[in-house]
């Protein structure tokens, strides 16, 4: 298959960084298609590690790189995130990276709306504060700041006054400063020769690329159960994280997302606020945590960490298509004498093999657990099958059977290169 999609098949944080760097060798163009800086990638290479939120992974392997008209882009972020890869020996010019002319902005004003929501909210969602819920509904309201705006002043001007008379009495309602149009006008001003060189036709770069043989590989960011439409809402990020969402984030069209690959993570976390029906709250959850360094990139808070909840998963293999998955931090499992997994849900009376949409059926829900014995050895680094423990193999067989996709790669460790190859997602 020409292109691959990666997206998250649990509550993001389940190691996309590591592979979409892993598949970026084989690919000729990266592209983010949704979300924006909230997302954290961690990609270690060799001794040095890069934490980028906004960039596509593919830049530190030196590939073309897109971010989507998907995405929200706070332009402050994105040069900030430039430089620091620059000083990192990660020089990011124009010819390395585009933006999507038509993608929407982040402001301060959305950071601030953001962070001063989740402060007086009684029922807080747990967001990362960086503007990504507040850029999105600009857009839907027909009021963003696109990046195509920052060459047209006159624009510029109209949408300023537009977000002001929009924003005006939400911030007085939090008692937030009113915005200093003037001074906002400016900061975009400033900016803008800094951007625009990286602007272009996205759609339009990716469809004369793939009508000339180039492969496409989509980055997704999040995770299929922080989807606007289909997670835990409203526990939820404010964009489509499902793989059908690369065809809308990038105007490549739904015939260019290829094989998906789920990466699911060998147990389960998340971060912020929301249902979680496998979550731990004993030694075994302390343990995943700590072994698994299961801290927010973003925002360095600790994930809440749970038993592999199956029913999830393989929710998440319909819901995004997924042709195979990628099982990562098996290492992690090493040495727990039991492990559990999810196979269904018991509330009250009532039995579910999926995870319902009412809020308070989610959050009622008990896990029907299976247990399987564990291994004492390590899995660390392991590159074949011959270097796992019997109870491991069977452990990602079990997983296989009960989500109903095949494991096309096993990581099993942090490195890029500690990982078992099953199938490589580009030639299938
Ligand atoms: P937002 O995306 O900042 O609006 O946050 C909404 C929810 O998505 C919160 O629960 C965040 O913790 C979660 N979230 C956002 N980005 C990520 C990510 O990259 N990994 C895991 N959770 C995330």
């Amino acid at each position: 298959m020409a292109n691959v999609t990666v997206i998250g098949a649990q509550w993001g944080d389940e190691g996309k960084g590591k592979l979409v760097d892993w598949l970026s060798n084989r690919a000729d163009v990266v592209v983010r298609f949704q979300g924006g800086h909230n997302a954290g990638h961690t990609l270690v290479v060799g001794d040095q590690v890069y934490k980028l939120s906004l960039l596509p992974s593919g830049v530190v392997q030196g590939k073309l790189s897109v971010i989507g008209n998907g995405v929200v882009v706070d332009p402050w972020h994105l040069l900030a995130e430039i430089e620091k890869l620059g000083r990192q020996g990660v020089p990011i010019g124009p010819d390395l990276l585009v933006l999507a002319d038509n993608a929407c902005l982040i402001l301060p004003l959305h950071r601030d709306l953001d962070q001063a929501r989740e402060a007086a909210a009684t029922q807080k969602i747990g967001t990362t504060g960086r503007g990504i819920g507040p850029a999105y509904e600009d857009k839907v309201g027909r009021r963003a700041i696109r990046v195509a705006d920052l060459a047209d002043r006159a624009a510029l001007e109209a949408k300023i006054d537009r977000l002001m008379a929009h924003h005006g009495p939400l911030r007085r309602g939090l008692g937030l400063p009113d915005i200093d149009g003037a001074a906002l006008l400016l900061e975009l001003e400033a900016v803008a020769p800094k951007v625009l060189p990286f602007a272009k036709p996205a759609w339009l770069l990716l469809d004369e690329l793939v009508k000339a043989g180039k492969r496409v590989l989509f980055e997704g960011a999040q995770g299929a159960l922080l989807d606007v439409d289909h997670g835990t809402y409203p526990y939820v990020t404010s964009s489509n994280t499902v793989a059908g969402q690369a065809a809308a984030g990038s105007g490549l069209g739904p015939k260019g997302a290829g094989y998906v690959l789920g990466i699911v993570k060998a147990y389960t976390t998340r971060v912020g606020e929301g249902p979680f029906p496998t979550e731990l709250d004993d030694a075994v959850g302390q343990h995943l945590g700590a072994v698994g360094k299961e801290v927010g990139t973003v925002t360095g808070r600790n994930r809440r960490c749970g038993w592999f909840d199956a029913v999830l998963v393989r929710q998440s293999v319909a819901l995004n298509g997924i042709s195979g998955i990628a099982l990562t931090k098996l290492d992690v499992l090493d040495g727990l004498p039991t492990l559990k997994i999810c196979t269904g849900y018991r509330s009250g009376e009532q039995h579910f093999s999926y995870l319902p949409a009412g809020l308070k059926a989610q959050g009622s829900l008990m896990p029907v657990y299976e247990e399987m014995e564990g291994w004492s050895q390590t899995t660390q680094g392991a590159r074949s099958w011959r270097d796992l423990p019997a109870n491991a193999i069977k452990y990602v067989r079990r997983i296989e059977e009960l989500i109903g996709a095949p494991v096309a790669l096993l990581g099993t460790s942090p490195q890029r290169e500690d990982m078992i190859l099953v199938r490589d997602p580009f030639q299938d």
